[in-house]
């Protein structure tokens, strides 16, 4: 620092600059007298009530409880549903929910009734309807434009009321048809200091959907995570937050304003799918991003992502991979096999690939395009979030398809199978000499060691043992040398 004064006002400048440090410091630490009031409450011009004054919260006094991993203990899940729509819903949350070990609420919009839900199924996380008495007096006085929208939002603050306590370090708010991986959930979380202010979330598949609301918020139905202090401070904002924003009609917009105003901004994670398409997803979840699986949404919107089976079946179907490896779920691995000029692209626990051509892994992360928009309006690209490939029958560009038939643990660790879900039906690619047609193949067994994938730094490689008659054999390892996929 050089401040030069001069000599003979040295003195009174100095007091000068110490008042205003001290005022300066007075206003920085004033909020703090009341931290259950966000900064918003202090000019907010539709402020009605005071701020009360709740308890402070109760840390636990050893360190060993903040500082120990985080597990699925740590985590209160709260979705957002209808009684209308359970009934067809239950068999999504049902896929992943662990009756005793995940701990939440689902949140419904009435009691619910009829001997399809009733009584209710210890497979289903418990219900709460919210409290009409509250909220319609609270709706009444700020007349909102949308009250589905506002009674969603009031719900993270009853379900965050509810889950609080010493163990709660994680608020994960869902839907009623979100299907969650929970062990990649915790693997996730784990890394991130709950103790500090995060809201974890996905995007929309589709561009204008994020355009039309907020590319800084977290889609609901996808899920989005709310550290603990969050959480709370949120739930303690969170009338006045609906009452500034009583004229937004979305409640996943309206989350995100009061997080905003908070000050804390959306953390996108690219395993969090709301999955806005339509149609056929199979190319989208066969080119999944190298991150690992946290949700998928919608299944009731699109096809079957499985043939021959109804969505249930089909969600069902996907858990059983998922319940013996989640780090590895629909994660891409490719290989070459150098005699027949073929790739391979296994997206773990879902499908498999042959093309009768080599192709990089820069160029087969872009899924193929099977799906179409959200939005049936046509409109000029771009549509989607990403970059993709266009379908084709163009015997060097169009797979072999294989979907996931079952998997085994081994001695020699995880053997997932693929097997065939129709003839391709086109001659073999000329561009590999035209002599090996990958038509003969019908199933595809892949070898994976047993320990789950934490570290997604880098795809595992992946050899090929055998390609014989309709069988062919492949075996993941970890990628050792500091080469190209293509070379190894
Ligand atoms: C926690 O407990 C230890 C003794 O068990 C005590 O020495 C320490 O002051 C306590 N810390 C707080 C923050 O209460
Ligand atoms: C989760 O962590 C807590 C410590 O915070 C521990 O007491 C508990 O046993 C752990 N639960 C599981 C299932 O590992
Ligand atoms: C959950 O815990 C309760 C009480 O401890 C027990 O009666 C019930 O069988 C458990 N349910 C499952 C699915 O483990
Ligand atoms: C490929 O061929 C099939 C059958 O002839 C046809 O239905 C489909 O539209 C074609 N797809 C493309 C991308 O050309
Ligand atoms: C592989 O493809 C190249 C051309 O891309 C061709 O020269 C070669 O003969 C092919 N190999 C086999 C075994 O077909």
């Amino acid at each position: 620092m050089s401040f030069s004064f001069s000599s003979g006002n040295n003195l009174f400048k100095t007091l000068l600059i110490i008042s205003a440090l001290l005022i300066y410091l007075i206003f920085i630490f004033l909020p703090n007298q009341h931290p259950n009031c966000s900064a918003s409450d202090f000019f907010s011009p539709f402020k009605t009530k005071t701020c009360f004054v709740s308890p402070t919260i109760t840390t636990t006094n050893s360190s060993q409880e903040t500082n120990s991993p985080t597990n699925l203990s740590h985590l209160g899940f709260g979705l957002l549903g209808s009684e209308k729509a359970w009934h067809n819903r239950k068999a999504y949350i049902e896929s992943w929910w662990r009756p005793n070990a995940t701990r939440g609420l689902l949140y419904l919009d009435k009691n619910p009734t009829g001997d399809d839900i009733l009584p209710w199924s210890t497979a289903s996380p418990p219900y709460r309807v919210s409290n009409d008495d509250l909220i319609t007096g609270f709706l009444g006085e700020i007349k909102p434009r949308d009250p589905v929208m506002i009674r969603m939002v009031y719900a993270i603050m009853e379900v965050f009321r509810e889950l609080d306590n010493e163990n709660l370090r994680w608020l994960v708010m869902g839907d009623d048809d979100s299907v969650f991986f929970v062990d990649n959930i915790v693997d996730v979380l784990a890394q991130y200091d709950h103790t500090k202010y995060y809201y974890i979330g996905g995007q929309s598949e589709f561009i204008m959907s994020n355009y039309w609301y907020s590319f800084n918020q977290g889609f609901g139905g996808a899920g989005f995570m709310l550290s603990y202090p969050l959480a709370k401070a949120l739930a303690n904002d969170m009338e006045n937050c609906l009452r500034r924003n009583a004229g937004l009609n979305s409640a996943d917009l309206i989350t995100m304003v009061c997080i905003a105003d908070i000050g804390v901004n959306l953390s996108p994670l690219k395993g969090i799918h709301q999955i806005d398409l339509r149609g056929d997803i199979s190319g989208f979840l066969s080119s999944h991003p190298k991150f690992p699986l946290i949700s998928l949404h919608h299944l009731d919107k699109v096809d079957p992502i499985f043939p021959n089976m109804d969505r249930f079946e089909s969600t069902r179907h996907l858990m059983k991979a998922a319940v013996v490896d989640q780090s590895r779920m629909l994660q891409q691995t490719i290989c070459h096999h150098r005699q027949t000029n073929w790739s391979f692209s296994i997206s773990w626990g879902y499908s498999a690939h042959i093309y009768e051509k080599i192709m990089p892994r820069s160029y087969l992360q872009n899924p193929i395009e099977t799906f179409e928009p959200w939005s049936s309006t046509p409109r000029p690209p771009p549509q989607y979030m990403f970059n993709t490939r266009l379908p084709s029958n163009d015997s060097c560009e169009a797979p072999h398809v294989f979907f996931f038939k079952k998997v085994k643990k081994a001695p020699a660790g995880i053997l997932t199978t693929y097997s065939r879900a129709a003839p391709r039906g086109l001659p073999p690619c000329w561009i590999s000499g035209g002599k090996h047609s990958a038509e003969v193949v019908s199933e595809i067994r892949v070898l994976n060691p047993a320990t789950r994938r934490k570290e997604m730094d880098r795809c595992e490689c992946c050899d090929i043992i055998r390609v014989h008659g309709a069988k062919a054999e492949l075996k993941f390892r970890s990628a050792s040398l500091m080469r190209s996929l293509l070379d190894q």
